[in-house]
């Protein structure tokens, strides 16, 4: 069953958002543009930790998949032979009486009669086909024959480059082309702050293979795709997997699963893992004229292959990250009195910042130029932060809401002035146990390299 939807949380997650620096809203000064976000510093972290962790298990960790990286402009021709001029669109409706533009598939049903999910109005438009592809020209001339499109998914691109990367990867099937990039598509109604977005970035793989692999290799990249996000700190159990019915499949796809998330405004897909048969070469064959066929040295066969299409949301998977990661709990204050304490619980794996490092004072020059020098040590293996200004336990706590796994202090027991054993050893504090233990800071990459991995 899908839990009840959580507007508070969901506010306090959109606050700690701007507040700390992780999503701001697009061209905010001059009053926002709907559905377009930015990525401040440490949402650009999380967002870039995910991105190479999916790049280093989907290709560099794999020998049967490449990368590539595609131009956002599409020409017309590509998106004529996918069907997304022509089929790539929502049904919408206005309502007469709020003028709110919505989604045929948002009216709310009362007693048989279609309402409108805003007002209640009953004055509805017919429905009518808005396409969601952003339309622009290349050159001078602003008419027909210069009109291209913001790529509605990076998926395509791939496809138009299958004989190019095969030429040159001498891969043989089943292999699998990877690309990350940004995909537009302009929704009718963006909402649930990143989760609709009318500019996104997706994670896609098209993996290559013979007919009779297809069903098989869809149940395998089901399965990676659940292993990658426990990998990154997404229970099984706020993952769900809906067999997509085949009436609202795809017309040229064998099967698709969506991969679920239990966000706190409700279930929603975060991914999609399709079987698409030979549609897209196929389609795009047909219409270049250029053969998209894969020869088989062994059987001496010359076919078109099928692909297995995972295809992820980076800025849905980011959002799934904060919405997994926060959490509240009781933690006493400098003087031993309980208070709230905010927490982002992310995998140290895709934490912004892995470690932060804190002087006990900062008017002590020994203190001071010991936690630079750690800080030198750590920072080819990982981001770290400096942090000097306020107490002690303060400088915890901002480290704590913005997800900092690790805490490291300098105190005078690392100058060796109370005992000279612990001279060069810190304390190295764990943001979810709050636990602090003494290590050798000769030690302190091994140890952090092997709990962030
Ligand atoms: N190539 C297949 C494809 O694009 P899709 O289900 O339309 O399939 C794949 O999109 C993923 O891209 C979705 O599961 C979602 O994570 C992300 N996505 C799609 N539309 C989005 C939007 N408007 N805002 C944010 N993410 C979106």
């Amino acid at each position: 069953m899908s839990t009840p939807p959580d507007a508070q949380r969901m506010e306090k997650i959109v606050s700690l958002c701007k507040r700390r620096g992780f999503i701001f809203q697009s061209s905010e000064i001059y009053g926002g543009l709907n559905g377009l976000w930015d990525y401040g510093p440490l949402g650009v972290e999380l967002k870039r930790n995910l991105k190479n962790y999916w790049w280093q298990v989907t290709v560099h960790e794999r020998d049967d998949v490449v990368g590539m990286d595609g131009s956002i402009l599409t020409h017309p021709a590509v998106l004529e032979a996918s069907g997304h001029v022509e089929g790539f669109s929502d049904p919408m409706i206005d309502c007469r009486t709020c003028k709110a533009h919505l989604r045929a598939d948002q009216l709310v049903e009362k007693k048989g009669v279609k309402q409108c999910p805003n007002c209640g109005g009953k004055d509805l438009t017919a429905p009518r086909q808005f396409n969601l592809m952003f339309e622009t020209h290349v050159g001078a001339a602003a008419d027909e024959s210069s009109i291209a499109y913001l790529r509605p998914e990076t998926a395509q691109s791939i496809f138009v480059q299958f004989k190019n990367v095969l030429e040159v990867s001498r891969k043989k099937l089943p292999f699998g082309i990877a690309q990350i990039g940004k995909a537009f598509r302009n929704e009718i109604n963006p909402r649930n702050f990143t989760f609709r977005s009318r500019e996104f970035e997706q994670m896609e793989l098209e993996y290559f293979c013979r007919p009779e692999q297809g069903m098989e290799l869809l149940e395998y990249w089901k399965e990676e795709r659940l292993k990658f996000y426990a990998n990154i700190g997404i229970p099984s159990t706020k993952l769900h997997v809906l067999t997509v019915p085949d009436e609202e499949r795809a017309f040229y796809s064998k099967g698709t699963y969506d991969i679920e998330y239990d966000f706190p405004f409700g279930r929603q897909e975060l991914e999609g893992v399709a079987y698409r048969t030979d549609y897209d070469l196929s389609q795009h064959q047909k219409a270049s004229g250029k053969s998209l066929e894969y020869f088989d040295e062994e059987t001496k066969q010359r076919f078109v292959p099928h692909v297995v299409e995972p295809s992820a949301g980076v800025d849905r998977t980011v959002l799934a990250l904060i919405c997994e990661a926060y959490s509240e709990d009781q933690a006493p204050d400098e003087k031993g009195k309980m208070e709230t304490r905010i927490v982002l619980r992310f995998h140290p794996r895709i934490a912004p910042i892995k470690c932060a490092v804190f002087p006990l004072l900062k008017n002590k020059e020994s203190l001071v130029s010991k936690a630079k020098e750690i800080v030198e040590i750590l920072r080819p293996h990982m981001y770290v932060f400096y942090d000097e200004s306020g107490a002690i336990g303060r400088r915890y706590r901002r480290q704590d809401e913005i997800g900092t796994p690790f805490g490291v202090t300098v105190d005078f027991e690392t100058l060796g002035e109370k005992d000279a054993a612990l001279r060069d050893t810190v304390t190295l504090r764990d943001r979810d146990s709050m636990k602090q233990e003494r290590v050798a800071i000769q030690d302190l990459p091994a140890i952090l390299r092997d709990r962030i991995a």
